[in-house]
């Protein structure tokens, strides 16, 4: 247990992936890759991280909070024998802490191949986060942004590198409304609230892999359909209330993590940049062919004019909040 512990507390494996992965490796091989993934504590990104270990990936388990995320971080090397596993933590209504975990990841690391934005809310009633901007827009959508944008210096440096954004079919029949991002006039709240972020996730998808074409970086989302994870227990609307009666027969989160780890380790994907690949069926005991798993998101998903000003206003937002 010692062998386990004494590395992950010590962030001694931070040094070791920027020792052997020049020399070694192969293309695509995911052994050794470094790989960050947030929303690591539970559900999708726990069964996410737990594979890449086992595979032989370094992993960088991210928490909301240092002690879940270390405990989660330990289990996994346990689980997994993979000494490679280490945590950072970002409580990710805060783009203050969302900056401190770009920079604590880069004074570890000197590399950063795989991203995956996995953290995710779906809450009972709007919140706000302290400095008032709403909490689901913030935790879903524009601290991915934030930490995505101060990690892609990074990531082109160590290119072929690949981000996966998780976001979800919830995007389909919405809007972005620039004058109302907080959602202050919503209707069925949550839900919308939901809803819009994972569409701003989507378009942010989209214009980042316009941005990056030619630098060996491809970034795509996911949707992992209905998937049986703590995501379920926040909410009592009347729609979640009924999909909580069905999480027995839902998706388990190994399952879904499949789709994330196949764009993660598929050599036929390189390149392959501005897509969103979705599971279709909810049901754990409908296999899905992952290979047939790419899909056309809403139509106004590919609305590039709002793109480009959601990012614009999505910058000017990390800049103004850049200190809580
Ligand atoms: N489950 C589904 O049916 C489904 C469907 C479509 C899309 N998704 C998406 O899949 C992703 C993973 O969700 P899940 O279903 O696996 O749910 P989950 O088990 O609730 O996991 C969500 C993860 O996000 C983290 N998180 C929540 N708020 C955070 C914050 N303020 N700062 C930092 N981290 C925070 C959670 O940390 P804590 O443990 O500290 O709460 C947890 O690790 C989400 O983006 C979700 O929207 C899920």
């Amino acid at each position: 247990m010692f062998f386990l512990l004494y590395p992950v507390q010590s962030g001694l494996w931070s040094k070791y992936p920027q020792n052997v992965y020049n020399e070694n490796m192969g293309k695509w091989a995911i052994n050794n890759k470094v790989c960050l993934v947030t929303g690591a504590t539970s559900g999708i990104g726990l069964a996410t991280a737990k594979e890449l270990a086992r595979d032989g990936a370094c992993v960088i388990v991210v928490g909301r909070s240092k002690k879940e995320s270390q405990a989660v971080a330990l289990s996994i090397a346990d689980e997994t024998n993979c000494p490679k596993v280490d945590y950072l933590s970002a409580d990710f209504q805060s783009l203050r802490e969302v900056r401190d975990l770009a920079r604590e990841f880069q004074k570890r690391y000197k590399r950063l191949d795989v991203l995956i934005n996995n953290a995710g809310v779906y809450l009972k009633d709007r919140q706000l986060t302290q400095e008032g901007l709403e909490l689901t827009f913030t935790v879903n959508y524009l601290a991915p942004f934030l930490l995505t944008d101060l990690l892609l210096p990074i990531l082109k440096k160590s290119a072929p590198a690949r981000i996966i954004n998780v976001s979800s079919n919830s995007h389909r029949g919405l809007k972005i409304d620039l004058d109302d991002l907080m959602t202050e006039r919503a209707i069925d709240h949550p839900k919308t609230a939901y809803g819009k972020s994972k569409l701003a996730l989507l378009m942010f998808t989209y214009q980042l892999a316009e941005k990056l074409a030619g630098t060996h970086v491809d970034v795509n989302a996911i949707c992992p359909g209905g998937v049986a994870t703590n995501i379920w227990q926040c909410n009592n609307d009347l729609a979640t209330k009924a999909f909580r009666l069905a999480v027995p027969l839902l998706k388990t989160p190994e399952q879904a993590a499949e789709l994330i780890i196949y764009l993660v380790k598929s050599p036929e994907l390189e390149g392959v940049s501005g897509k969103f690949f979705a599971l279709q069926n909810h049901l754990k005991y409908i296999k899905s062919d992952l290979r047939k798993t790419e899909r056309q998101s809403s139509p106004e998903s590919y609305d590039t004019q709002i793109a480009q000003e959601l990012w614009k206003a999505s910058e000017e937002l990390c800049e103004k909040y850049k200190d809580f």
